[in-house]
């Protein structure tokens, strides 16, 4: 079978049996992919010609026209005309299971806990990937975002205490420095895009912070000098943290700004009174050629999508990762 590769316009065969991901590989076509499993998304292209067997992304069956496929989990079936992510967005880091051993575990807010890990094999992740987490047995897996960058000395994680949640719940208490827990990943395919000088609306409500905290410090620490803009949401001041690190990013970085939306202020308060929604269509009318990096609730995620859709943003320069919430 043949397969032409857009937008390279490269042709390549494919043997009979193999994955698209394979077929690529062996043929030297560059392209992100992460767990190998159909789980983390990063290998997604999109069928222009053709037919192509697997869990198609959207359908879950022949995937055909217009849609999204996995390619390390489908095959093609006709010669067919694939298109895979642009060049600058690739990303190659084999998804694995390591030990990890708890450095810190302290609060961040009333319901929020910062675990830092330390892991004694390189783990290497882009800005914004997320890992799962198996706090002492297997019903005990939680994913998590990765809230730093890999020149920290451990992996920061995020943690919302959820009310009698299985695991999250007994963290407190049960959590041990010292121990080591069993780490998965990195996986997801809401990573950071650097090699582009394009303007940068960063989205997040809840714990959400820490996969766009990882962007933003991925973005300015490698130097780039694209404006990036955060829209941080939260119930009320309470709700919220991790307002020292913004802070300490914006003093230290001219082309960052952040904005806290509160869905209830106190009198005085600074903050953008409403949802991050009603701030994003107050403050950015205009996000032709943004690119919107997006982490929080699905409801959040899926309504601020279609509001920076409405307001000019490229679809395909949509990346999001939505969280719900497992106790
Ligand atoms: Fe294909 Fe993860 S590498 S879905």
């Amino acid at each position: 079978m043949e397969i032409l590769i857009k937008p390279t316009n490269k042709t390549i065969s494919a043997s009979q049996g193999s994955t698209l991901l394979e077929a690529f590989l062996e043929n030297d076509i560059a392209i992100s992919y992460s767990c190998l499993s159909g789980r983390c998304g990063t290998c997604r292209c999109k069928v222009i010609e053709g037919s192509v067997n697997g869990p198609a992304a959207a359908e879950g069956r022949l995937a055909q026209h217009g849609q999204f496929v996995l390619a390390c989990q489908s095959r093609v079936e006709t010669d067919s005309i694939i298109e895979i992510p642009e060049p600058d967005e690739i990303v190659t880091h084999p998804t694995k299971t390591i030990k990890a051993e708890i450095v810190s575990f302290d609060i961040l807010s009333n319901d929020v806990r910062r675990l830092r890990l330390k892991t004694n094999k390189t783990f290497d992740y882009s800005p914004g990937q997320f890992a799962n987490l198996t706090f002492w047995r297997e019903d005990g897996t939680r994913s998590y975002s990765m809230a730093g960058t890999t020149d920290d000395d451990s992996l920061e994680f995020h943690i919302r205490l959820v009310p009698n949640g299985r695991v999250t719940s007994k963290l407190d208490e049960q959590i041990k420095i010292g121990e080591s827990i069993k780490l998965n990943g990195p996986l997801g395919a809401s990573y950071l895009r650097r090699k582009n000088t394009d303007p940068m609306l960063c989205i997040a409500t809840g714990t959400g912070l820490a996969p766009i905290l990882s962007i933003v410090r991925g973005a300015l620490e490698s130097g780039m000098q694209n404006n990036i803009q955060l829209v941080f949401g939260a119930r009320t001041e309470e709700d919220l943290y991790g307002l020292d690190y913004l802070e300490k990013l914006a003093s230290e970085y001219a082309n960052f700004q952040y904005l806290i939306a509160l869905d209830h202020t106190k009198p005085n308060s600074p903050h953008f009174r409403g949802l991050v929604t009603e701030a994003i269509t107050e403050r950015f009318p205009e996000l032709k050629n943004w690119r919107i990096y997006l982490a929080g609730a699905p409801a959040m995620v899926e309504a601020a999508s279609l509001v920076c859709s409405k307001r000019g943003a490229d679809i395909d320069r949509i990346y999001a990762d939505a969280f719900y919430p497992s106790g």
